[in-house]
């Protein structure tokens, strides 16, 4: 335990993103292969069949060709600098980017082999199947309660008071929070600590049973015990959902992934189980980001 947590706490010293670096080499663009992954990006029982996605603001590329399968029940991590395409490629997964005006999404994109672009799709449908948990905790300003509540009462899954009551104990004992809070489940829940927000965050996305939990930098806001509650979290969660993670630590998707993607300049270089990723990767840049020859 000692020591992971101080592995934990050496990175959050660290600034928040690396950077791309300013000497290297040979510049990334010449060895990067627009559509071309290399290592495992495919998967024999996917939850996502991503081919060919790219995605613009306005006129700049900011997604190049990727494609890439997400498996069910799988946890992958999506690393890389600052800047190159992570948040973008998530937002995707659930049309969060439809609230971006100038964002554009080429490609096919299918979940469970349909369409998530399909203009006749229920958006509010995907994203009760497809939750998202960000880096900074945003609980409703309501009673802990109405948090856990919220997604079930719009979504009418629950007729009875005392199937509400059932859902909101399921999800923050999932959450690991129910301890905590069993006995203040009507105080506001911005009184709470940072970390026990990002846990109630959590206990929201899961209450309406979404199939696949994004989460993008959910422990970058957090300190180390509290981090490490949640990556405990993502271990347990990861038995009955498809989590697909954002991180700019590189240890944490080292603990908690099965797969890791390294992301560059918009494409997608590296997809390999974590471990290989870790210790013998692939591609060049890959293997420059992990030994810290930049960032
Ligand atoms: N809302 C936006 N409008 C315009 N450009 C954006 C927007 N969001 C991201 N970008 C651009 O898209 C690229 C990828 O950004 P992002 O997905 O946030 O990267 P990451 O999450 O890896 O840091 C960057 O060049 C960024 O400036
Ligand atoms: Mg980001």
């Amino acid at each position: 335990m000692n020591t992971v947590n101080t592995t934990i706490a050496s990175e959050v010293s660290q600034p928040d993103e690396v950077a791309v670096p300013v000497q290297e080499s040979k510049p990334a663009e010449t060895i990067i292969e627009e559509g071309k992954t290399v290592g495992k990006p495919f998967s024999d029982d996917p939850k996502f069949k991503l081919r060919d996605v790219e995605v613009f603001y306005g006129d700049a590329p900011a997604i190049k060709k990727i494609s890439l399968d997400i498996g069910c029940n799988e946890v992958i991590a999506f690393i890389g600098p600052s800047g190159c395409g992570k948040s973008t490629f998530l937002r995707c997964l659930n049309r969060m980017n439809d609230s971006i005006d100038i964002c554009r999404v080429k490609g096919s994109l299918k979940l469970d082999d349909h369409d998530i672009y399909d203009p006749k799709r229920d958006v509010v449908e995907l994203r009760a199947r497809v939750g998202m948990v960000f880096q900074k905790p945003n609980p409703f300003p309501k009673s802990i309660y109405d948090n856990v509540a919220y997604g079930p009462r719009i979504h009418g899954l629950a007729n009875r008071k005392s199937d509400l009551d059932e859902i909101v104990e399921n999800s923050l004992r999932k959450a690991g929070l129910w301890d905590e809070v069993k006995d203040r489940l009507d105080a506001n829940a911005t009184g709470m600590s940072g970390g026990q927000q990002q846990r109630l965050c959590i206990a929201r996305a899961i209450a309406v049973s979404p199939e696949v939990v994004l989460m993008d930098e959910p422990c970058s806001a957090l300190d180390p015990i509290a981090t490490a509650k949640v990556e405990e979290l993502i271990a347990e969660l990861s038995e009955s959902y498809t989590i697909v993670i954002v991180t700019h630590s590189m240890q944490q998707a080292a603990r908690v992934s099965h797969r890791t993607a390294y992301f560059h300049l918009g494409h997608l270089v590296e997809v390999n189980e974590t471990n290989k990723v870790f210790t013998s990767p692939e591609h060049e840049l890959t293997e420059s980001y992990i030994t810290g020859r930049f960032g």
